[in-house]
């Protein structure tokens, strides 16, 4: 059980692009990141309109003068600096990702970026080399797969307690676009536009979650196959998709089914997984994240509740509030930005064996997002056709 204690060797000198007081998910990196003072945050770009970033980064504690315009004044001004930023995460639009995780990695700066990581797999390739030769990290939040029955899932499938993975069922919907976009916000408006958002909308924007979680619970299993059936119920958000199914076949005989959807109106049940085996299922949803259905064949159904020690020990090691108390999402997106912390400390002190053992989302994950995302628009565009998996 994590209870915050500094597992790295001092903390690290924190930035943020982007995040700002109207983004969506900058306040769960924060959350995330500022949970066990493993990060300090000491500068950031967080807004689009400059004064407004400044007003609200100096709100979280941050010097006024590191309260940067844009990235490019962000690496500029820190670059001089003794106490220099180390690792910034980036929290903005899809189609800028690119641009500013390049500029700060040639900056010799760590890089956490958001996901889709980018637009295509050749980006992430040329990023993961220019990573390699600096001796940086690059980490990607996947932020529901810090949680520790997603440990408990991964553990149970490794220790054969589901018998032989038969079929992978993954939903992520809700309805907030079950309505055309005339009165959209900018993050909608980005969302629906090829340019800002890449090749996808649904698929990247909430599929990328549900494919990292699968490759984190069944590392073994490969996709040969899949076909991508994918259509845009409001007209106007065409050729991005708002709804999408996918169907899988695994190298295993195993067989997979994935539904995205941001017009499943009324719908809040947000993520559900469900992974059947020859003997027993499991299934776990970020709705009720602390309980885990588990059910064996011919035997009553038993719900698994986090923390308890019952639980696998990979579960209960990156547990932090303990059986009883609920443990959610910002308690998952602590354990992500801890294993980068992880990571990048080891990276620093030259830990090869550290990292060769250590599992973090990093940019193999953010490629293999990528690459599934890749498969599926030519699959779809294809008219919805089987492909082989690239
Ligand atoms: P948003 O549109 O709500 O907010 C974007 C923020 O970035 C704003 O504060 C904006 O002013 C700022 N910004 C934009 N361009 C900038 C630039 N060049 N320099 C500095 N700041 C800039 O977007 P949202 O929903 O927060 O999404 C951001 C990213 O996070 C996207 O890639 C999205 O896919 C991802 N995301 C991930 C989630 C997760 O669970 N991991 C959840 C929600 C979004």
């Amino acid at each position: 059980m994590y209870n915050g204690e500094l597992l790295i060797e001092r903390p690290l000198r924190w930035g943020m692009v982007g995040g700002g007081r109207t983004g969506q998910v900058g306040y769960k990196h924060r959350s995330g990141a500022l949970r066990d003072g493993t990060y300090r945050l000491v500068a950031g770009a967080f807004d689009l309109d400059a004064d407004r970033g400044r007003d609200f980064g100096t709100n979280l504690g941050v010097q006024p003068d590191r309260c940067y315009a844009t990235y490019q004044d962000l690496i500029a001004g820190e670059a001089g600096r003794d106490d220099g930023v180390e690792v910034v995460s980036v929290a903005t639009p899809n189609f800028t990702h690119y641009e500013i995780t390049r500029a700060l990695l040639e900056a010799g700066i760590h890089v956490i970026c958001e996901k889709p990581l980018f637009f295509t797999v050749a980006e992430c390739e040329e990023i993961a080399k220019l990573a390699a030769e600096k001796g940086l990290i690059v980490g990607v939040t996947y932020g529901f797969t810090g949680h520790p029955l997603v440990r408990q899932m991964a553990a149970m499938v490794a220790h054969g307690m589901l018998g032989e993975i038969r079929i992978v069922d993954l939903q992520y919907t809700h309805g907030f676009n079950a309505g055309d976009d005339t009165d959209a916000g900018e993050a909608v408006k980005w969302r629906t536009n090829p340019k800002t958002a890449g090749p996808t909308f649904v698929l990247g924007d909430i599929g990328t979650h549900l494919y990292y979680l699968s490759e984190v619970v069944l590392p073994d299993l490969k996709i040969e196959r899949l076909l991508c059936d994918r259509k845009a119920f409001i007209p106007s958000r065409a050729p991005l998709e708002d709804h999408a199914t996918v169907l899988m076949h695994y190298d295993n005989g195993a067989r997979g089914r994935l539904w995205v959807s941001s017009v499943n109106a009324g719908n809040m049940g947000s993520q559900r997984y469900r992974f059947v085996g020859s003997k027993a299922s499991v299934e776990w949803s970020d709705a009720h994240p602390d309980q885990l259905f588990y059910d064996v064949q011919g035997e009553p159904n038993r719900i698994l509740h986090h923390g308890m020690p019952y639980l696998e020990p990979e579960s209960l090691e990156v547990d932090r509030m303990g059986a009883l108390h609920t443990e959610g999402l910002g308690d998952s997106w602590a354990n992500i930005y801890l294993w980068i912390a992880q990571a990048i400390d080891a990276k620093r002190r030259g830990d090869e064996a550290f990292l060769k053992t250590h599992r973090y989302p990093g940019i193999e994950a953010g490629t293999e997002g990528v690459r599934w995302l890749e498969n599926c628009v030519r699959s779809a565009d294809a008219g919805a056709v089987w492909v082989d998996f690239e």
